[in-house]
């Protein structure tokens, strides 16, 4: 795991007691795995998905798992509806008082990974609107709450954004809606601290996670049977990238910082794919 940071502050300290959490997309994969180690710390969060169905089996998953039925907080709903953001921050309000940690994890890499003259409209749409539209409004809906909440003289409340690296990008096998869409989101994350920042705004963080390969939904569907053996080796299981990065995120202090997870192999093998361009230049 790195940490890559644009202040000089140290990346992470002992959080400052239980924590308000709101994980949105929280049903399965990596949102759900981190959910479970936050109440396992003592936090309370917030879930949300659109499958009311599933994220109730999530919750049944979470407090059969940690006990910690009355700090989980489920509600149904999408991301890419403009009116989401704000209902679901008024619902995390009501149920944690304050927001310490809002975790923009909802996205999809869409129903395909095809080249783009292969993707429906309705497939373009969903994946930009959830991935970028979403974490737009939900940063908004995210940042009146938190500006609401007692003010600090440094960052004591902080947002996270799923975005990609240029690399990441160059890297990802996935349709251009989610690359772009993605690197949007990194955008969205570093125009937002601009803004904090020139409006004299100390008390709110905004980072970047970047989880790696994951073992979930959103990376095995549609994938293409010759790269099943290459992702297997390679993508960790949620709970393996979630135990790296929740104390990460609850102890975060600054802003700007970039927390990734790497499994060993797939450090190793950036660096061996760097090799020729090594190479190259020398
Ligand atoms: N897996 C990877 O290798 C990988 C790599 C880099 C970054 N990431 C990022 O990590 C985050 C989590 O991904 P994951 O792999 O855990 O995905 P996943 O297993 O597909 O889970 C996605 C979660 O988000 C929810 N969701 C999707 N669209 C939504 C919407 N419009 N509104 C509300 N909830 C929505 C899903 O539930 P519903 O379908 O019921 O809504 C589900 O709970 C994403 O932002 C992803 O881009 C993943």
């Amino acid at each position: 795991m790195s940490d890559s940071s644009a202040s000089r502050l140290p990346a992470s300290a002992a959080p400052e007691g239980p924590l308000g959490v709101v994980i949105t997309g929280g049903s399965r994969g990596l949102g759900l795995a981190m959910a479970q180690r936050f109440l396992a710390a003592g936090d309370a969060v917030v879930l949300c998905a659109r499958d009311a169905e599933r994220l109730e089996v999530a919750r049944a998953e979470l407090v059969t798992a940690t006990g910690a039925g009355e700090r989980l907080h489920t509600v149904a709903c999408d991301v890419a509806d403009p009116e989401a953001a704000e209902r679901l921050a008024d619902f995390a309000v009501e149920r944690l008082g304050s927001i310490h940690r809002w975790l923009n994890n909802a996205g999809t890499a869409g129903r395909h990974k095809r080249p783009l003259v292969e993707l429906s409209a309705a497939d373009i749409a969903e994946t930009c609107t959830t991935n970028l539209t979403g974490s737009m409004q939900l940063c908004a809906a995210a940042l009146r709450r938190m500006q609401a909440q007692p003010a600090a003289p440094e960052p004591r409340y902080h947002l996270f954004n799923f975005g990609f690296s240029g690399l990441g990008a160059h890297f990802s096998r996935t349709s251009i809606p989610h690359r772009v869409s993605k690197l949007g989101v990194a955008e969205l994350s570093r125009q937002l601290r601009r803004e904090l920042q020139a409006s004299g705004e100390q008390g709110i963080g905004v980072h970047e996670l970047r989880p790696g390969l994951v073992r979930t939904e959103l990376l095995l569907a549609d994938l293409p049977e010759q790269a099943r053996p290459i992702i297997d080796r390679l993508a960790e299981p949620p709970e393996q990238v979630a135990d790296a990065l929740v104390p990460r995120v609850r102890g975060i202090t600054g802003t700007g910082r970039t927390l990734q997870y790497r499994s060993p192999l797939a450090t190793l093998v950036r660096a061996l794919s760097a090799v020729p361009t090594l190479r190259r230049v020398r």
